[in-house]
């Protein structure tokens, strides 16, 4: 049986806080792809295949053409940012893209305006701009979203709406009482809490309006048991935190095989250097430590130590990242692991991964963007756990440990598909090999 799922007509407005790096790499590359000057690699809404049934019915079409997605030709932009540039002067400050290929597209790119943000420098502290919003209380600055918002829909003959965070990283912000029900947090709102971040009135004006929310960085944003329950009362999917790219996408592939092989580890130190403006927002502390614990909680969960003291009991994970200018978006990132296997004999591991950190994130978003769309239509709502795969820290029900597994996170987005489309879940356990084997 399918569930029912409007279709995906019209047009889709992606809305992105935070018009820097990753979201103008990502507005240019489906601006590209549209234009038949770009593939769209990395991207599983667009290149992905989804296996069918069983394997002799060799059924193997691409997701896209599985699943009732926004085509994205039917995609417009928008968003906001503290900074007045356009798309094209943003996309070509970030410095990530060829001015060769922006040139190209300078027109499109360059009617796509940031409206003033949400922002205070109590949140983050490196940057400052002068396209920001004034206003009382935070209740308010929440109201000019909505109104910012509407506005968009209209002047764009939006059908539907997506958000998805690419703005800095904020302040770490411990959970409280003030985040704990959808009455203390609007109370909150009006009395200017400081435990309510801006990353949180995006969320809660996506939420009053219906509009699915993913946060791309690690602020605790949505994940708080207020915006959890508005999500639900409002029939509107969330999901986050933190695109999973670079070192920690690694992290997420190396360290499940290594538990598989029960291959044992001491230690995993992780370092990097960037240059680009998340480097130096990163560079104070304050927001430094919000993305370290996301990139902390990843071992954990993988290896589950609790179930194997000895070969995980003790394993000592550093994470560092510094700011280095000179390399601009192109990260570098060094692993070393120490692992110990056989007879307890050791052995180290060097990862060394050039990567562009934004051409990482670029497909994320589109497929987040997608994804979150679909959800909505499939009359989803709350958190999206299957989109896990694309979290480095992902957002959980309450009291459930979250999957950092990347190959398990694949296996849960995969089958919630094949779910919605009707199709046997797939969880390579079939009963009938077994049967056969035993019988033969
Ligand atoms: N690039 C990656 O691989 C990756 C991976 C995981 C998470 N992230 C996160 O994605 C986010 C974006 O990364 P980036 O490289 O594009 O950074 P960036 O610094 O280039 O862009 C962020 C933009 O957000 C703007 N901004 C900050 N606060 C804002 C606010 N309250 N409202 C609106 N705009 C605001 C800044 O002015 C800036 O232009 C960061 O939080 C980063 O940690 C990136």
């Amino acid at each position: 049986m399918n569930k029912k799922i409007e279709t995906a007509g019209g047009k889709l407005g992606i809305l992105l806080p935070g018009m820097g790096a990753v979201a103008t790499t990502f507005i240019t590359g489906v601006l590209a792809v549209r234009k038949n000057i770009a593939s769209p690699i990395g991207s599983l809404t667009q290149m992905g295949t989804i296996r069918l049934g069983k394997r002799p019915e060799e059924r193997n079409p691409k997701i896209k053409d599985f699943i009732p997605l926004a085509d994205i030709k039917n995609i417009v932009f928008g968003g906001w940012d503290i900074y007045e540039d356009n798309a094209y002067e943003a996309a070509y400050k970030a410095g990530v893209l060829e001015k060769t290929l922006l040139n190209q597209l300078k027109d499109e790119l360059s009617t796509i305006k940031p409206m003033p943000a949400v922002f205070s420098n109590d949140y983050v502290k490196n940057i400052s701009g002068p396209n920001v919003k004034k206003a009382s209380n935070k209740m308010e600055l929440a109201n000019e979203l909505i109104k910012d918002i509407e506005k968009f829909k209209k002047e764009n003959n939006c059908d539907r709406l997506v958000i998805v965070w690419c703005a800095s990283t904020e302040k770490y912000i411990q959970r409280c009482e003030v985040h704990e029900n959808i009455e203390s947090f609007r109370k909150g709102m009006l009395e200017n809490h400081p435990a309510i971040s801006p990353s949180m009135i995006y969320a809660y004006a996506a939420l009053q309006l219906g509009i699915p929310f993913a946060n791309g960085a690690p602020n605790l944003t949505c994940d708080i048991p207020a915006l959890v329950s508005l999500s639900k009362i409002n029939k509107t999917p969330i999901a986050g935190k933190d695109f999973k790219t670079g070192q920690t996408l690694m992290k997420t592939i190396v360290a499940p095989g290594l538990k598989a092989r029960a291959i044992g580890i001491d230690g995993w130190f992780s370092t990097n250097i960037l240059g680009n403006r998340d480097g130096e927002v990163l560079d104070d502390p304050e927001s430094f430590k919000t993305k370290e614990v996301s990139k902390l909680s990843v071992l954990g969960s993988i290896l589950e130590p609790e179930k194997h003291p000895d070969l995980y009991d003790d394993v000592y994970h550093k994470i560092r990242i510094n700011y280095y200018p000179p390399r601009g978006d192109n990260k570098e990132s060094w692993d070393n692991i120490d692992i110990f296997g056989w007879l307890g004999y050791k052995m180290q591991i060097k990862i060394n991964f050039l990567c562009r950190d934004s051409i990482l994130a670029a497909p994320v978003v589109l497929d987040l963007a997608l994804f979150m769309d679909l959800a909505k239509r499939a009359g989803m709502s709350g958190i999206q756990e299957w989109l896990s795969f694309y979290f480095k820290s992902p957002q959980a029900g309450e009291g459930l440990t979250p999957q950092h597994d990347l190959f398990k996170q694949l296996m849960k987005l995969e089958n919630t598909l094949r779910y919605l489309q009707g199709e046997d879940l797939i969880t390579h356990l079939g009963l009938d090999y077994y049967e056969e084997i035993v019988n033969r």
